[in-house]
């Protein structure tokens, strides 16, 4: 071969990473892998194959988990989880430290061990998985560390369970276990049945480094295994990554456990290239968006978005660059891409294009892409593609992007949310007024500004919508493995008494005037559709008014005006305060009227009752005073720029209020919200509900926009079904029954809501610590992270 060749092609031979090392660790096992669980390795009854992706030979052999072996897992950490707690935050940082040195020390092995595993690139496991996992050991070192002083009012949460993907086997294995335990959880985790190779490494790291047996259990198998874990009575919280498909499963099995439920789960990721970026450098982005680990990334920049002025010169450079991408062995420096995980994802790949090209889309594939010897597939670009069509709605996990074309920015964010998911997005222009304007309009975790795929342990990591809820990573994801002390201390609420047969108030001698309090939706008194009402009645059974009974289309119609009330969300954080001091301000000069109510109500004395509207007048204060203080964070992750964690509101939220202290319950679920610019749909008490009814006076004369606050009175348990199937509710919390608590988190698996409930576990109103603060403030935001970087 000449050198003009050379210089024509600009091609160089194979540059091969030794695989003998990571050889001679597998040949070491070679009678199969084992669990390891309570610091011993554990034999499974029976073995599966764990195959090569780039030649299709089997790898190794591993235990297939059973329900004892999860049984065995979940003792080991139950046993060893109160020494690891009481070890305290500088033992355990100790711990994650040594974790941390340890994997920086045997990185080449991991890089090779997870590239023999998963197919991926040398390159890529040596340049980021195994760096970036030691960086969160680091990193979380530093929060245990911290955990006295920055978390003193939280505790673990106790015993994790982890079930993690096979595209990124080591980090997210990293991602899960290095916050919980550092924050004094233990962990049962199970890895990817394709993938669990550098997890089983890792823990005969951790047996070396003495972690003390039971803090970290490993149990392998599929998805059968995963499923017990989740079954499993005696863990108190469940991390998931994985397919959206999984993770609804994962919500309907654990709802009304009382477990806590993180899921990071698919996308459909845009990436917006506007007329003015940098082509060349958005380009180079699509490489790492898109082809980086095989496209198997959920956050992908899978769905590409450009400017219609400059699309056909674009796809042109697109093309040339794609031609020049390499395919080939993932242990060779210098390929591009490596092998697909596996034969089940190369078909679902495959199926999906056809069936892509079958709805009428282009299809451009790299030429001499590799090799019959293993699972590969070349990098693919759809063009001409509908947004409705399947290519451009459904997770690929490929190397597939489609391409679709906007003329103006409204244009791209209509299309960029036109998703069930909320990933991650990338926008690309050199006018940073028009990025930045455009970032905080996408529905995503994560928006990357002229860059894509940037992680780091200090940026919380997660999506909107049906990419799951939950943060990993930062300060955020801190709080995913802690409870809050005051909450670990309430207790069941006791049965309520029944109240007696309903008559008339006694002293009324005249015929009652229908005092039938309205529903309030979208800034009007409404009566309620089905034309029915319940009476609300005293302690001895006097009625004391009617109010709306309350159907499916009364809470359609609130949920519709809460939508519409979307300029809430975009008010500033000024604005919400003001309002907030103006509802107290209201609220105080009708003290006594409120009372006279609650106390008629609840049978509670006058200055029980003057107490709690006292505490509700200090409530709306305290929201008042948070709107404009709960803000974001800036990050400065090694490299050089930023990541902005923004604090964003949720958008339309179900309440469904406890029967216990009647407005100040109400109160302290509204508040938090709207103070966060959420707009809210409230179920008042069931029981008591004349307070918050009253309230929507209180509402029209504080200036609180139409469709703010929308208050549907009725049954709490139909109610609280009604908005958990609802898809245009975003986040639903429901406290005083747990029976509302669970039919909340089981039915709001089908569009992902953010749930928060009490678990029929009785909140005091009236303690701070319980009742009002960041705690709620967290569950009414979710993060977004804007990563700008400036420059080498
Ligand atoms: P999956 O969601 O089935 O697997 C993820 C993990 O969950 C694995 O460890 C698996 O064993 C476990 N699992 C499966 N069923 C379970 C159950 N019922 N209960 C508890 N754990 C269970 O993903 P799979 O089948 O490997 O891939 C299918 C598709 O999912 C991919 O084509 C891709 O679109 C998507 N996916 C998305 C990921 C992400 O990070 N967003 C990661 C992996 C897959």
């Amino acid at each position: 071969m000449s050198v003009a060749h050379y210089f024509e092609t600009m091609d160089y031979g194979p540059a091969p990473e030794s695989d003998a090392e990571a050889r001679a660790w597998l040949s070491k096992h070679d009678r199969g892998f084992r669990h390891f669980i309570g610091g011993q390795w554990v034999n499974g009854k029976s073995h599966f194959d764990t195959l090569e992706p780039a030649t299709a030979k089997v790898l190794a052999k591993l235990s297939q988990g059973s329900n004892s072996d999860i049984d065995a897992a979940v003792k080991a950490a139950r046993k060893a989880q109160a020494g690891w707690a009481k070890l305290g935050g500088h033992g355990r940082a100790r711990y994650l430290y040594a974790l941390a040195r340890l994997i920086q020390r045997h990185a080449r092995l991991f890089a090779v061990i997870e590239s023999l595993d998963n197919g991926k690139t040398i390159r890529e496991t040596r340049d980021l998985d195994v760096p970036l996992a030691a960086r969160h050991f680091y990193y979380h070192a530093g929060w245990a560390q911290l955990q006295e002083t920055e978390f003193a009012d939280y505790q673990p949460v106790g015993v994790v369970g982890q079930v993690i993907p096979w595209n990124f086997p080591f980090l997210m294995f990293a991602w899960k276990v290095a916050p919980a335990l550092a924050l004094g959880n233990t962990v049962v985790l199970k890895p990817a049945e394709f993938t669990s190779l550098s997890a089983l490494f890792f823990a005969e790291l951790a047996e070396q480094a003495g972690l003390p047996p039971g803090v970290l259990n490993i149990v392998t198998g599929d998805g059968d295994t995963g499923a017990a874990l989740v079954k499993h009575k005696d863990v108190d919280k469940i991390a998931f990554t994985g397919s959206t498909e999984v993770g609804r499963l994962i919500r309907k099995e654990t709802a009304g456990t009382g477990k806590s439920l993180t899921l990071e789960l698919g996308g459909k990721s845009p990436y917006i290239v506007f007329d003015d970026a940098d082509i060349d450098g958005a380009i180079e982005g699509l490489v790492d968006a898109i082809w980086f680990n095989q496209g198997q990334v959920c956050c992908a920049g899978s769905r590409l978005l450009v400017q219609e002025g400059i699309a056909e010169d674009f796809i042109a450079r697109l093309k040339a660059r794609m031609a020049k991408l390499r395919v080939g062995s993932p242990l060779d420096k210098a390929v591009d891409m490596g092998a697909i995980v596996d034969k089940v994802q190369l078909e679902r790949i495959s199926a999906l294009v056809k069936q892509g090209i079958a709805e009428g889309a282009q299809c451009y594939q790299s030429p001499g892409a590799a090799t019959d010897k293993g699972f590969f597939y070349p990098p693919t670009l759809l063009t001409n593609v509908h947004p409705a069509s399947t290519v451009a709605r459904e997770e690929i996990f490929g190397p597939v992007l489609v391409t679709m074309t906007f003329r103006t920015p409204d244009e791209a964010v209509m299309l960029a949310n036109n998703t069930r998911y909320g990933l991650a997005a990338s926008v690309w222009s050199e006018t940073i007024g028009l990025a930045l304007d455009i970032a905080p309009k996408l529905q995503a975790g994560v928006v990357w500004v002229n860059s894509t795929n940037l992680f780091d342990a200090s940026a919380g990591f997660g999506g909107y919508r049906e990419s799951g809820f939950g943060r990993e990573g930062g300060r955020e994801g801190a709080y995913e493995y802690l409870k809050l002390k005051a909450w670990a201390k309430r207790k069941a609420r006791p049965a309520s008494k029944p109240l007696p047969a309903a008559k008339a108030k006694a002293d009324a001698g005249l015929p009652m005037i229908d005092r039938t309090a309205k529903l309030f939706i979208g800034g009007k008194q409404a009566r309620p559709d089905g034309n029915y009402s319940r009476p609300v009645l005293s302690p001895k059974g006097e009625i004391l008014g009617e109010v709306g009974e309350g159907n499916r289309k009364d809470i359609r119609n609130a949920v519709a005006a809460a939508r519409g009330a979307e300029a809430w969300s975009k008010a500033t954080a000024h604005n919400r305060a003001q309002i907030l001091y103006y509802i107290a301000e209201n609220l105080s000069g009708r003290r006594a009227e409120f009372a006279g109510r609650v106390a008629a109500m609840t049978g509670s004395r006058m200055a029980a009752a003057q107490a709690e509207v006292d505490a509700a007048i200090k409530r709306l204060f305290t929201y008042g005073a948070w709107a404009d203080k709960f803000e974001g964070d800036i990050h400065t992750p090694p490299l050089r720029g930023l990541a902005l964690a923004l604090k964003e509101p949720i958008g339309v939220a179900g309440i469904v209020c406890p029967d216990e202290a009647p407005l100040l319950g109400f109160i302290s679920l509204v508040a938090p919200l709207i103070a966060m610019g959420n707009r809210v749909v409230a179920v008042p008490s069931e029981r008591h509900p004349l307070a918050a009814t009253d309230f929507y006076t209180v509402l029209e004369t504080s200036d609180v926009p139409a469709g703010v606050v929308n208050i549907v009175t009725g049954d709490r348990l139909s109610l609280t079904k009604t908005l958990a199937e609802h898809d245009d509710v975003d986040a639903l919390w429901v406290f005083g029954s747990d029976k509302a608590s669970a039919e909340a988190e089981r039915l709001s698996s089908s569009n992902l809501k953010r749930t928060l409930v009490d678990h029929g576990l009785a909140t005091d109103w009236f303690d701070p610590a319980q009742a009002e603060g960041p705690v709620f403030l967290r569950q009414a935001t979710q993060v977004k992270n804007v990563w700008i970087p400036y420059g080498e």
